[in-house]
């Protein structure tokens, strides 16, 4: 995730950019840089690597002004350099970015059909060539935003300065979040109201779709549709936690929204995304010589595992076996010495997962960990690692981890495949650009909220919910089972559809909810069936699906929650949305406590 601040001040805030960016330093970054307006002009310095390295230039060549912008990277289009970091500036206008803009590569097309010549290999600088051609066109600072954000595609946050605008800043939220904060006569922008701890605690937060224009006096607030709203201010305890839960009422409903985000940052780590190719770090085995791969977790990340099972055994043609660590440390399973086995753990620390990778390691095989915290024992014990970089998950109920470890899979799988052949360029290419849709579509998928927290009034009433999916639907209906049951205590069960008929429908009547998870595909008229046979029995049905799926759905008693059309291989991440908002919204209207579930730990480091 990259880290954006700005200060609109009363003195020289050059500095006090940098330690804005130093409590930003929790996010990774591999470049940072500032922008500051002196004398009405944009002076930028930049610097590959550490904080250190920016401030030592800026020992040597301080820089004035009391506007300035300043950025942490972390790299996404184009490898970690200065050339590279942001801002990204022309004479009029210097822009920082947090986000995908997945359409780049069209608006760098047309701009530099019309002379553009660009400078680095970023989608950030077409966003500055962009609104300083609307500016070169006559238009104000503003209007030329105003023009320019509606041709962006992706999840992004940006915030601008202008030549010659001393009281002027601007800043838009489109997947990745914003905090404003208010001083005595001067203004600030972050990532987080962490990054603005030391100037302020009064702090209102930019919602979904906003643009903000920023003077010292205040800031106008727009929605995506041009209306001037208002952002409630709230006081930010100065002591704030490192991680704070920004504007949510629970540390688990900030981590849901913050998916975009952090799947973008994880996407971008092992994605050369202007290449539109996998770029997984070396690994100390061939993955073309990979015949069998075993996979081995807990709970929510077992579910991970499992629908990574269906994506490596369709892309890479390699058979998997998938199992829960505490049956997977006993059954003495024979294992093919030179295999792989992929351990997967959010916190690195689960006892049935450690053993496990620890009993595969004496059947001599190499064992790859998929987790979120790369101190952790099983990372250090591990032949490899692939962080899922979805930073701090502090609710109880995985979420972000969930959707980032598939992430990490889905490129793993498809590394898998083209490192045998199996997978054409064009092929990586097509899924590449699917998973670059994956934060935006995340962003759609959030709109559902309102939607999802009235139809959860009737689960809350259910005793028991039956989750359905088919193919890798199948581990998300488990999943979401697991979401529901572990905080709102209600009884939840997981099935593949074709299931239902062997045992399952004895339970349908009309006090049993049935979540059926399905966006339409070439086995969807199935699921109908399915949907048809609960209805016939008073079963109420709350079907995910896409307008496709919805059209065809002509069953009764059935509420739909639509998601965009999108590749079938980003299903699982995106649909993941819904599927978490349905198990958080039913247990704030059971009361529960969200964040901390009776009985549950973080991560079980014992059996
Ligand atoms: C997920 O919501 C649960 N809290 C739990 O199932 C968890 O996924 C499981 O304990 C595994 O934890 P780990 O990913 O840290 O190994």
């Amino acid at each position: 995730m990259c880290g954006i601040v700005g200060i609109l001040g009363k003195s020289a805030v050059a500095e006090k950019v940098v330690e804005s960016l130093r409590r930003l330093e929790y996010r990774g970054y591999d470049s940072a840089g500032v922008a500051t307006l002196e004398h009405g002009r944009l002076e930028v310095c930049r610097a590959e690597g550490k904080l250190k390295n920016l401030e030592h230039k800026l020992d040597k060549h301080p820089m004035g002004g009391h506007s300035g912008i300043g950025h942490t990277r972390w790299a996404t289009h184009g490898k970690p350099s200065e050339r590279n970091a942001h801002p990204h500036a022309t004479k009029r206008v210097a822009v920082v970015h947090n986000g995908i803009i997945e359409n780049f590569r069209e608006l760098k097309t047309e701009l530099e059909a019309e002379g553009v010549v660009f400078r680095s290999d970023t989608d950030t600088e077409v966003v500055a060539q962009l609104v300083d051609r609307q500016m070169l066109a006559g238009k104000s600072p503003v209007a030329a935003v105003a023009e320019v954000l509606p041709r962006l595609k992706g999840a992004f946050a940006l915030a601008f300065l202008f030549d010659r605008e001393a009281d002027l800043m601007i800043a838009a939220r489109r997947g990745s979040p914003l905090a404003i904060g208010y001083g005595d006569g001067e203004m600030f922008l972050g990532s987080d109201a962490i990054a603005l701890g030391p100037f302020t605690d009064r702090i209102s937060y930019l919602e979904e779709g906003d643009w903000a224009v920023l003077t010292r006096e205040g800031v106008e607030v727009r929605d995506e549709s041009g209306r001037i709203v208002e952002r409630p201010i709230q006081k930010v305890p100065a002591g704030a936690l490192l991680v704070d839960k920004g504007n949510h009422r629970h540390f688990m409903a900030k981590e849901i929204y913050e998916q975009p985000e952090v799947i973008a940052h994880t996407f971008s780590h092992y994605l050369d995304l202007s290449a539109e190719t996998v770029a997984l770090p070396d690994l100390p085995f061939d993955l073309a010589e990979i015949q069998h791969i075993s996979i081995t977790a807990c709970g929510t990340a077992l579910y991970a595992g499992a629908v990574a099972e269906y994506w490596l055994e369709r892309f890479a043609r390699v058979p998997v076996s998938t199992d829960i660590a505490s049956e997977f440390r006993y059954r003495e399973t024979p294992l093919t010495p030179g295999g792989l086995t992929i351990v997967i753990s959010q916190s690195g620390e689960t006892a049935d997962t450690l053993a496990s990778l620890r009993y595969a390691k004496e059947c001599g095989q190499k064992v790859l960990a998929v987790v979120n915290v790369p101190t952790s024992t099983i990372a250090r014990e591990a032949d490899a690692v692939l962080p899922i970089l979805a930073g701090p998950e502090i609710g109880v109920a995985s979420t972000k981890a969930f959707t980032c470890q598939l992430a990490t899979l889905a490129c793993l799988s498809v590394a898998i495949g083209r490192a045998k052949g199996l997978l054409s360029q064009e092929d990586e290419h097509r899924l590449v650009r699917a998973f670059m849709e994956v934060p935006r579509l995340m962003t759609e998928a959030l709109k559902l909220s309102p939607e999802i927290e009235v139809l959860s009034r009737t689960l809350a009433k259910a005793r028991d919910v039956l989750y359905l999916g088919r193919g890798t639907n199948f581990p998300l209906a488990l999943e979401g089972a697991l979401k529901l049951k572990e905080i709102s205590y209600i009884h939840a069960e997981g099935y593949a559809g074709g299931e239902l008929k062997h045992g399952p429908i004895a339970l349908i009547d009309e006090t049993m909810p049935v979540v059926v998870i399905a966006p339409h595909d070439r086995i969807f008229d199935k699921t109908v069936s399915n949907m048809e046979e609960v209805a016939a029995r008073g079963g109420k049905i709350i079907l995910v699906t896409d307008p496709k799926g919805a059209a065809q759905a002509h069953v009764d008693a059935v509420q739909k929650l639509i998601l965009p059309e999108m590749p079938a291989t980003v299903c699982p991440m995106v649909y993941s949305i819904p599927v978490q908002l349905i198990a958080y919204h039913t247990a704030v209207i059971m009361g529960t406590d969200v964040d901390q579930p009776r009985n549950l730990a973080k991560s079980v480091t014992v059996e």
